[in-house]
């Protein structure tokens, strides 16, 4: 995510942050060829030579609950992204603003998590996370993940649905919005101590959204528990969407009677909108996102409307749709 119209209170990255995350950065977006679009982002084959510290075994308490079913109603109409390439390529801000941020991310301390589920329910509660895990339907899905940056990839996320997380929680008939915040820690990790950015990373879904199939929270990915890079323990994935609204590591979840203004809303609201569904035919105001560049191959290929889900969500917009824009 490139934010160049900055707020007058984003001072420049160079004045706030180490000399080696920022010359990393330049030498990442020098690599991405900035002003022609992130769609032209690379970098990849940089990456390659960086190692990855794996988890060591048994690190994760839940590693025993995988790999799960596979839900064959989601199918891909290209292969995976092979897991290294997946590994190495990630955008967790709090970690860095960068795709290299693989190795920061180990420093995310995954045990113990507790998610705190408040607001329009029946009864807040406070879950940790392994007991969440053991109530709830775990499935594996394939399904694309499309950045707004115009690169994207195939994922095999195991997980389950959203809305089996909405009938655990018993929300009130005043709920009108999800809430979903990530930790906040700038000891643990050092991008929350940039102070131009307004932390905790916060995004939002309608209860709609919530209740629809393709909706999924996830808790790991190619049959393992969620790496740190992927937003360890819980994460989101709404595939007809922008990634950047499919929150990493959530805290706290919030049933809402108002719509929330998320993380890169508040930076620039008319690149980062509320919905943000994806459609080809909408420019970001700094790019075109006609097209996508598959990760691991570097294929350009046509992005599609809803990223390929229409038949599944475009029914979520008929009204509101001709009132709000819908695809930023
Ligand atoms: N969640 C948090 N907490 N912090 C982030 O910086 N980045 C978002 C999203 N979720 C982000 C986040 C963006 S911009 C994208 S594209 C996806 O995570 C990237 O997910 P991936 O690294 O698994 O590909």
């Amino acid at each position: 995510m490139h934010i160049l119209r900055r707020p007058g209170w984003h001072i420049g990255e160079n004045q706030a942050t180490p000399e080696t995350v920022f010359v990393n950065r330049r030498r990442v977006l020098a690599g991405m060829g900035l002003g022609l679009g992130a769609g032209a982002a690379g970098g990849l084959a940089g990456n390659l030579a960086f190692p990855v510290r794996a988890m060591a075994a048994g690190e994760d308490p839940s590693a025993g609950l995988y790999p799960v079913p596979r839900n064959e109603a989601y199918q891909l109409d290209r292969e995976l992204t092979p897991e290294d390439v997946n590994r190495r390529y990630n955008n967790f801000y709090e970690f860095g603003s960068h795709k290299e941020i693989y190795n920061a991310a180990q420093s995310l301390k995954i045990r113990p998590w507790e998610i705190s589920i408040g607001g329009e329910v029946e009864k807040e509660m406070t879950v940790a996370i392994d007991d969440l895990l053991k109530a709830m339907p775990l499935e594996e899905r394939l399904y694309r993940h499309r950045c707004v940056e115009a690169w994207s990839m195939t994922v095999p996320w195991s997980g389950f649905a959203m809305k089996a997380l909405v009938d655990y929680a018993r929300p009130t008939s005043a709920a009108r919005y999800i809430w979903f915040e990530t930790f906040l820690d700038k000891e643990m990790a050092s991008g929350q101590a940039q102070f131009w950015y307004p932390w905790p990373y916060l995004e939002g879904m309608t209860m709609a959204e919530a209740s629809n199939d393709l909706a999924f929270l996830v808790t790991g990915a190619y049959g393992k528990p969620l790496a740190p890079q992927f937003g360890a323990p819980l994460r989101l994935a709404l595939p007809w969407k922008y990634g950047f609204k499919s929150i990493k590591s959530i805290r706290k979840i919030t049933f809402m009677r108002e719509r929330p203004v998320s993380f890169w809303e508040q930076l620039a609201p008319t690149e980062y909108g509320f919905w943000a569904n994806v459609n080809p035919e909408v420019v970001h105001p700094r790019w075109s996102q006609a097209t996508e560049r598959v990760l691991h191959t570097g294929e350009r290929v046509p992005t599609l409307l809803y990223n390929g889900y229409g038949e599944q969500v475009a029914g979520l917009y008929a009204e509101v749709g001709k009132t709000e824009k819908i695809f930023y």
